[in-house]
């Protein structure tokens, strides 16, 4: 069997999950093509799935789904009937409706979706100040991971003929969602930007911005294109580019959600089948 895995991952949780997956499915004797989507080229070209039997998809949760580029260009494919997989990373908050939402444009876009996952990573936001998961992914999701490639496995090979069984809705709409997504600066207030810091003209930032939002030269994010992924941020090698201190706004979410840091450390990952 070949299986595709495609993943998007901005500060690296989801290409740690997506590799203990390779590892696992190889070690079941499938063949394995790896492709990162997060530079914006890779989303710019057709993908042709024929040569593999079956797909799993990799993203980490911006405000409670997939990012919007992903959904965007998950829109822009073509399953061919096949089956797929789809597996998440998120920071300890409201994970569930990634699982629906993306369900639904894959099916819309031909695909058979026989199974899900979700892992706990680093929240994002913990280079603004957050707390958030600072150790996950570890161990012990790595080993969930495994277990997922296990069931997988069976559902890709039809030795288990089920598919995705029933999902949690979400009590927001979509326009709810859409809206809280475009409305996050007001937690990161100050787009990433170099300031006066010292900066070896690398070009990391501009190079792996997953939007075309980051300039290397200025060193400022353009605020229509820019989704507060943080790749820049989290791969300058100087640590040039900045962010606003979100530490008040890791305190306040933890009183709206009614959590304490360590209550979210107790979190496990999870496999939906
Ligand atoms: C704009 C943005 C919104 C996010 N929203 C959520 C969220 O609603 N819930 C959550 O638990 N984590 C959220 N996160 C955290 C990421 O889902 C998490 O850190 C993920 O593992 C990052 O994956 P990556 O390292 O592969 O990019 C958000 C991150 C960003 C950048
Ligand atoms: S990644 Fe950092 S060092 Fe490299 S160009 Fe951007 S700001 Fe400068
Ligand atoms: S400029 Fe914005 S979209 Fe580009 S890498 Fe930085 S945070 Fe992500």
């Amino acid at each position: 069997m070949k299986v595709l895995i495609l993943y998007f991952s901005a500060t690296g949780n989801t290409a740690k999950i997506a590799k203990v997956i390779e590892e696992k499915f190889k070690e079941e004797g499938v063949r394995v093509t790896m492709s990162d989507i997060t530079p914006f080229g890779e989303r710019q070209r057709k993908i042709d799935f024929e040569p593999y039997q079956a797909v799993v998809f990799g993203a980490p949760i911006h405000v409670c789904r997939a990012p919007r580029v992903v959904r965007d260009w998950l829109r822009t494919l073509d399953g061919q009937g096949k089956k797929c997989s789809m597996f998440f990373t998120y920071g300890g908050f409201g994970v569930h409706p990634s699982h629906y939402s993306t369900r639904e444009i894959l099916k819309e876009q031909n695909f058979i979706v026989v199974s899900s996952a979700e892992f706990l990573g680093a929240h994002t936001f913990n280079l603004g100040g957050w707390r958030a998961l600072g150790d996950r992914p570890n161990e012990l999701d790595f080993e969930v991971a495994k277990d997922y490639v296990e069931l997988t496995c069976k559902r890709f090979t039809g030795e288990d003929d089920r598919i995705l069984g029933e999902l949690e809705k979400t009590e927001h709409t979509e326009e709810q969602l859409d809206s809280a997504e475009t409305s996050r600066f007001k937690v990161l207030t100050q787009l990433p930007t170099r300031g006066g810091e010292e900066c070896s003209m690398c070009l990391d930032c501009e190079e792996l911005c997953p939007t075309g939002a980051m300039e290397a030269e200025s060193g400022e994010a353009d605020k229509e294109k820019c989704i507060a992924c943080l790749a820049c941020v989290s791969n300058c090698p100087e640590e040039a580019l900045k962010i606003n201190d979100m530490s008040n706004s890791w305190s306040l979410r933890l009183d709206k959600e009614k959590v304490t840091e360590e209550s979210i450390k107790e979190q496990k990952s999870k496999i939906y089948f």
